[in-house]
């Protein structure tokens, strides 16, 4: 099924992109789509949902998603109360809520052109897709070795590790202690504690990893091809053990390198937060591989009291620093535009590291990893910030705080 291109005479294939609505999967979704229309000449159907395009036409402006050549924009409702544009994202509210997708999708899917193929994470989506007779890929937005953790979850639920015997084993040593030396494709020396934070339960009855085991069978069984976000030289060993138990699987990227190869490309952007470019002139004035840059994505929350320790161990190191805090950064408060969370900070912190730190809500974080100023990046380890940082080469420090961020820490 394709669309025919009246002015060229041809027929175009058009893929439906539908990225698992957080801002982490959204970004290298539309990279790749980019990729696809411009080396390709994919038509592109993009899905959000529609909370997330009040945000983005509130970040990009009210025009951003009208117009694009050969793109078009749609959205469908994400199942969860209406809430703040600001608020944090609840993960597992969000994955229970993508059960109830199917009428939505094929709702849409019926409104638009023949569709050719679907490209999506979120397991429902592929599920019906595939119900409705389409041909759907995978594009797995983070790496091999976190995708194999997860593949792996079943067999640790089998041999009795997983759900964890007791909430102890969480603070005891046990994580660090059991070694994994049967997972292929991995180190023989990989632990419990580096497997995604999923694991990380002692509910019997947990639901979101029920859901975590049905959409891992599901991307084994469902769709014709794997996609995942990543490099041959990077993680070959575990790529070559992925084919062995997935459809045929292929890695694309890193995707802001292909893209810089792009020229005259579609330039519509996906953040979902205004990005502040002040900072890059701030950056300007500072001597090259200076700055530590610190980011902890887009999902990660901190309590008052970490922010506050943590700030005070940032001015201590007395290097210059570049620190992203989201309005939404803070879990025990309700934050927003009117009280950022930077705003927690007491203002002696401000006064004792002026001129060599600046705080933003924000920022365009591909620019500033490429910016010569920055010398080191303290991340929380989300595949995206790790990507962005090996193809700018800028050295890591890691902190993760949850999901695939505890493997890539190891990895790093
Ligand atoms: C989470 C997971 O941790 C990640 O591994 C998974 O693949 C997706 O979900 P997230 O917390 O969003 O991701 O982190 P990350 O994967 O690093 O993505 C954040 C994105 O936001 C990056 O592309 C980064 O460039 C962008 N960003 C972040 C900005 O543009 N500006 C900022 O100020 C901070």
């Amino acid at each position: 099924m394709a669309i025919l291109d009246l002015e060229a005479g041809v027929e175009k294939p058009h893929a439906l992109f539908f990225p698992f609505p957080a801002q982490g999967h959204i970004k290298p979704t539309l990279q790749l789509a980019k990729l696809l229309h411009h080396c390709h000449g994919f038509q592109v159907t993009f899905v959000h949902t529609e909370h997330n395009r009040r945000r983005l036409l509130r970040s990009l402006g009210p025009g951003a998603l009208e117009g694009v050549p050969g793109f078009r924009f749609v959205a469908v409702p994400d199942g969860l109360p209406p809430s703040e544009l600001d608020a944090s994202l609840d993960l597992a509210a969000l994955l229970s809520a993508m059960e109830s997708l199917g009428p939505h999708f094929r709702k849409l899917v019926s409104d638009l052109p023949p569709v050719s193929c679907v490209v999506s994470d979120i397991w429902h989506v592929l599920l019906t897709a595939k119900e409705m007779g389409l041909p759907c890929v995978t594009f797995w937005t983070g790496n091999a070795c976190g995708f194999m953790a997860y593949q792996q979850v079943q067999t640790l639920v089998d041999m009795g590790i997983v759900p964890l015997r007791d909430v102890e084993q969480l603070s005891n040593g046990y994580l660090d202690k059991t070694v994994l030396d049967w997972v292929p494709g991995m180190p023989k020396d990989i632990r419990l504690s580096d497997f995604p934070s999923f694991i990380r339960t002692s509910d019997a009855e947990d639901p979101i990893l029920e859901i975590l085991l049905r959409s891992m069978a599901c991307h084994r069984t469902t769709p014709s091809a794997v996609i995942l976000h990543t490099f041959d030289e990077l993680e070959r060993e575990t790529i070559a053990a992925m084919s062995a138990i997935l459809p045929p699987t292929y890695a694309v990227g890193p995707l802001p390198l292909l893209l810089d190869q792009v020229s005259g490309g579609v330039v519509v952007e996906s953040s979902l937060s205004k990005e502040n470019h002040a900072c890059l002139e701030w950056l300007d004035g500072k001597w090259p591989n200076s700055v530590v840059y610190v980011s902890f994505g887009s999902i990660a929350t901190l309590t008052t009291e970490q922010l506050v320790e943590f700030a005070w161990g940032l001015a201590s190191s007395e290097k210059e620093f570049l620190w992203v805090i989201r309005n939404d950064q803070v879990n025990n408060g309700a934050c927003g535009d009117h009280h950022p969370a930077a705003a927690v900070l007491p203002p002696e912190f401000f006064e004792e590291t002026k001129g060599r730190g600046h705080v933003t809500s924000w920022c365009p974080q591909e620019a500033v990893l490429r910016h010569e100023a920055v010398g080191a990046f303290l991340t929380h380890c989300g595949w995206n910030s790790v990507l962005e940082s090996i193809t700018a080469g800028v050295p890591m420090l890691c902190w993760p705080f949850g999901v695939d961020q505890y493997t890539n820490r190891r990895y790093v």
